[in-house]
């Protein structure tokens, strides 16, 4: 929130703690016309005798704070405030400061989460989205920010895919990633079809496990090839990460964690495997029977490591609601063993489909990667503007494919609908990438107003885009503290199409009124640096010209 909106905020909610009154104030957008915000905390208490003493204060704070023009109460209670625009046009200029944070915290974005072996495909590319735009958002905030990828390195895959190239006699510095990608479901095909291939697997992971020296060397090779190949795929899509720790490097904390749990009685056996003696229902399998660990013992062991390496007063999982349980039983584990006392949250979303809410799948029946998909978007911008450069292609396809996965709320399930998701006029990346360039050109033509502005000369349209401007850190509170970037997705949608409104209700070049001019520009300005940081919050870039 706006530190200045914040503040009041608080010095209301005290008012009402002085009358015993327990309750938080807030501040609700308007819907109204001419209004900005409205305060309703006042309606539950309009038959008190002490109401209208309540009003009073609240006016008094509100007018000293020169925010606002006009508050106006209304017959049962509701306070309806419009803006001082003149006032606001200043603090927006210095709003990185006026969205800071006050309580800054270390947080840690454990997102992306890609397997050795295994494309990245269609679902990955929420995880991806949606981690990065929260990383954003909170380092634009003045939080301290890591993300670490978490990579699916380790455990029975890999092993299946040494056991088949062993099989095959196939020599594994011969492998290239896209054989990987061939490689990996034969094997894991054959894991079930085939009863020795299945011991073989097994046997390696054990020894995997226990440090054998030949099959560690195999076992770099094939991840460094398949690391190498993510990490141009990601960088396509514009993501990278602070840190790429995988399930391997926690590996050999895993017997001593559990060795530890065992001492404490932490765990239990239970015919061969160990259960954690925390009174849930169901209870918590740590390892199995025959001794191998799980998902959740290499999840455990990595909060071990991060607490040394990478310690956080927060850490956000951003994977698919589909492992609710897991990260349920996660949570609990890490309180009831007591690894550490950050808080950790599983940030869960939804499903992507295709445009007719079918499981995304290849022509032949596949999971689709998420480089097809790349393809297709550009493909199908490229056909619609034909005489784009490459780069500026590749950023547009990226917006795209980040703007209309950021504007569903994350928790429900959505469908890619390419049509949709390109037209210009619609609630599209590409609607707001044009909104920019077209402020950008704008600015260039008209030139930067070098005379000093004593009152602004403001249209009806212009108020309303200031508003909007000056609300930007309302929207980014609600992105931050909820983690749901769609409220600000759906900021800058709104916010361009004000723009837009702005651009078409009259040209600069015929405004003779040198205020009113000056005033323009300065929206112009406004708009374009508050447009680029949303699109810096949502993980997007400003393309240069389309
Ligand atoms: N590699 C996992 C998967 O494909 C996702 C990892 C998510 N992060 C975590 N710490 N469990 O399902």
């Amino acid at each position: 929130m706006n530190n200045l909106l914040n503040k009041i905020r608080i010095n209301l909610t005290a008012v009402l703690l002085s009358y015993d009154l327990n309750d938080d104030v807030q501040f609700i957008i308007s819907k109204f016309p001419e209004v900005d915000l409205q305060i309703n905390n006042l309606v539950k208490y309009k038959e008190e005798n002490f109401f209208d003493q309540l009003l009073n204060k609240f006016q008094t704070i509100l007018e000293e704070t020169n925010i606002f023009s006009e508050i106006k109460s209304s017959d049962i209670g509701f306070l309806n405030l419009s803006f001082n625009h003149s006032y606001l046009s200043n603090i927006i200029k210095n709003s990185k400061d006026e969205l800071e944070t006050n309580v800054k915290r270390t947080l840690l974005f454990d997102y992306g989460g890609p397997n050795i072996g295994k494309p990245l495909h269609v679902g990955h590319i929420r995880t991806l989205n949606i981690g990065r735009s929260l990383y954003n958002s909170n380092s634009f905030i003045g939080n301290t920010v890591k993300s670490d990828t978490h990579l699916g390195d380790w455990g029975m895959p890999v092993a299946q895919i040494i056991t088949y190239l062993e099989k095959n006699k196939i020599s594994p510095e011969s492998v290239t990633a896209g054989d990987l990608e061939i490689i990996y479901p034969k094997a894991s095909k054959e894991y079930w079809d085939n009863v020795d291939f299945k011991k073989r697997a097994q046997e390696i992971n054990k020894l995997l496990n226990n440090g054998d020296k030949n099959l560690y060397e195999i076992w770099k090779i094939i991840k460094n090839i398949s690391l190498e190949n993510l990490k141009i795929e990601l960088k396509k899509l514009n993501q990278n990460f602070d840190y790429w720790y995988g399930e391997s490097d926690v590996n050999n904390l895993i017997a001593p964690m559990i060795n530890d749990l065992v001492n404490n009685k932490k765990v239990i056996k239970d015919e061969g495997a160990l259960i954690s003696s925390e009174n849930v229902d169901p209870k918590i399998l740590i390892t199995k029977t025959d001794g191998s660990y799980l998902y959740i013992t290499t999840d455990l062991a990595t909060v071990l490591y991060r607490k040394k390496y990478l310690p956080y007063d927060k850490a956000y999982y951003i994977v698919d609601s589909r492992q609710s349980l897991h990260f349920k039983q996660l949570f609990s584990s890490i309180n009831y063993f007591e690894f550490s006392n950050a808080e950790h949250e599983h940030i869960a979303y939804g499903t992507i489909n295709d445009a007719k809410g079918n499981p995304f799948k290849t022509r032949d029946g596949g999971t689709k990667s998420l480089n097809e998909l790349f393809q297709e978007t550009k493909n199908y911008i490229k056909n619609i503007n034909n005489n784009i450069d490459e780069a500026i292609l590749d950023q547009l396809t990226n917006s795209v494919l980040t703007f209309s996965d950021l504007l569903t709320n994350r928790k429900t399930d959505y469908k890619f609908d390419l049509e949709k998701f390109t037209n210009i006029n619609g609630k599209t990346g590409i609607y707001v990438q044009y909104a920019q360039v077209r402020a950008k050109k704008l600015l260039l033509e008209i030139g930067e107003n070098k005379k000093d502005l004593d009152s602004l000369v403001l249209s009806s349209i212009d108020k309303d885009l200031l508003s909007k401007l000056y609300l930007f850190g309302y929207h980014l509170e609600q992105c931050v503290q909820l983690s749901e970037p769609h409220h600000l997705a759906n900021y800058l949608y709104e916010i361009s199409s004000l723009f837009n409104a702005f651009y078409e209700e009259e040209k600069l070049n015929n405004i003779t009124n040198q205020e009113h001019l000056a005033s323009k520009i300065l929206i112009l300005k406004l708009f374009l640096t508050t447009s680029q940081n949303v699109m810096f919050c949502l993980g997007m870039e400003p393309v240069e010209r389309m």
